[in-house]
């Protein structure tokens, strides 16, 4: 494994999975999605988000008017289907950690779809790393502060890589910016796929 960027703390692993491990990630994540629909989660504020999302794993995480949180079933009653084996795999390779992850966010970004800077912080114990790994067409990852405001950079995320938020960065506002429409031909009908890993409890 090649040593990580550093981003602000973020480490930044280019190119961790090669095609054929990116190609095996995604077909067990489109076996998540046909179990567990993609949906559009809806702020708190009443707007449906553009980046339609589902989980996999013990619990999986929702947004509605009564704010966002980790719930243990899919919209549809349903329990979340299990976290993939080769997903989990590269979480324990990168993290080196025996404690495994009991979510795996699954976001789905077509064309327009963004996400605006954000604090990943309704997990219980903020000392374990989030970590993703980027499937698809280019996303333009932004990178802020521990709180809200000053200078941010971004950073072109490509498909097969993998970010750990972790330690001082474990709070660090990040986004969204853009995805590159058809930089990859990963996805049959294009579009970028990020996982996150989380631990909940
Ligand atoms: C997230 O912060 O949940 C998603 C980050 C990404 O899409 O790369
Ligand atoms: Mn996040």
């Amino acid at each position: 494994m090649q040593a990580p960027l550093d981003i602000r703390g973020f480490k930044l692993f280019q190119g961790y999975l090669d095609p054929q491990a990116q190609a095996e990630i995604l077909a067990a994540i489109q076996a998540v999605v046909a179990a567990a629909p993609l949906f559009s989660p809806m702020t708190p504020f009443g707007k449906p988000m553009s980046v339609r999302m589902t989980s996999a794993g013990n619990y999986g995480w929702f947004s509605d008017r009564r704010g966002y949180r980790y719930v243990t079933e899919h919209p549809s009653g349903t329990a979340w289907p299990p976290i993939p084996d080769s997903v989990l795999d590269v979480w324990r390779d990168v993290t080196e950690l025996d404690r495994l992850p009991d979510c795996c966010l699954v976001n789905f970004y077509g064309p327009a779809a963004k996400m605006g800077l954000h604090q990943d912080r309704d997990e219980a114990d903020f000392s374990w790393p989030v970590m993703s790994i980027s499937l698809g067409d280019d996303g333009l990852f932004r990178i802020g502060n521990p709180t809200r405001g000053g200078k941010t950079e971004a950073v072109w995320l490509h498909s097969g890589d993998v970010v750990v938020m972790g330690g001082a960065a474990r709070l660090t506002y990040h986004g969204l910016e853009r995805i590159r429409q058809g930089s990859s031909r990963l996805l049959p009908d294009g579009g970028r796929i990020n996982l996150t890993l989380r631990v909940v409890e």
